[in-house]
């Protein structure tokens, strides 16, 4: 999966992005990610990349004609890059997947947006290029949502500085769901709010000591009683 994240910050994304799992994920060319700095679109003196809103108010307004400049050149560098890459690798894709998307779908991180869910999770996933807009400021100019957005999303009901750490949570939320980005041990089968477990809050997990402070395992973990232990798990799913 390509994924291609447009922010006024692409420094913050230095560390979540290049860590653990992402980064194995990144070395073994799984997922590819790529910041891009939405001021490298602006134009003029000052690049400018906001304005005060029409109709008055506090705050600014991050401007159509820059941030459309920056999806449209940041869509244009990713079909280049996404043919050479067919060149190169035909038929070699991790996915076995040859029909590479021409146009990423098109997300737009902000409170407004529909809320997260481990289901949209994992039909993000299934995508083979993503584009994230993290907006900043009062927001960013409608029209850029009407014409040049597929969905707008949130990560829950709060209000962040941007939408940086907003787009760092889908990602490594999405990531997790791609084939070959968890090892066997990580596994992202029987977890909360998988399909496995009836999309509930897993059961609580225990390891060594036996006993800890005077806190001892359920004794049917220790049983050896599969069923017995199912069982028991099954209960404790909220
Ligand atoms: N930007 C600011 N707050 C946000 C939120 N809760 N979800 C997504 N994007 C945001």
């Amino acid at each position: 999966m390509r994924i291609d994240i447009l922010t006024l910050f692409p420094e913050m994304f230095v560390g979540p992005m290049t860590e653990s799992i992402l980064k194995r994920a990144a070395e073994e060319r799984i997922i590819e990610i790529h910041t891009h700095n939405i001021r490298d679109f602006a134009t003029g003196k000052h690049r400018q990349v906001d304005d005060t809103p029409y109709g008055g108010g506090a705050g600014m307004v991050m401007k159509a004609d820059i941030v459309v400049g920056a999806i449209e050149g940041v869509i244009e560098q990713g079909q280049k890059g996404k043919r050479e890459k067919g060149h190169n690798e035909t038929n070699q894709s991790i996915r076995g997947n040859d029909s590479i998307s021409q146009l990423p779908h098109r997300i737009y991180l902000s409170p407004r947006g529909k809320r997260l869910t481990q289901i949209k999770v994992e039909k993000l996933a299934k995508h083979d290029w993503l584009l994230l807009l993290c907006g900043h400021y009062e927001g960013i100019d409608q029209r850029v949502i009407d014409g040049w957005i597929d969905e707008e999303i949130s990560i829950g009901d709060y209000v962040l500085t941007g939408g940086e750490l907003p787009a760092m949570v889908l990602v490594d939320a999405v990531a997790r769901h791609i084939p070959g980005v968890l090892g066997k041990e990580e596994s992202a089968g029987e977890e909360s709010f998988s399909k496995a477990l009836k999309r509930k809050r897993e059961y609580p997990h225990y390891t060594r000591p036996e006993e800890f402070r005077g806190m001892r395992v359920p004794d049917v973990l220790l049983s050896g009683h599969h069923k017995k232990i199912g069982e028991w798990r099954a209960t404790k799913l909220s």
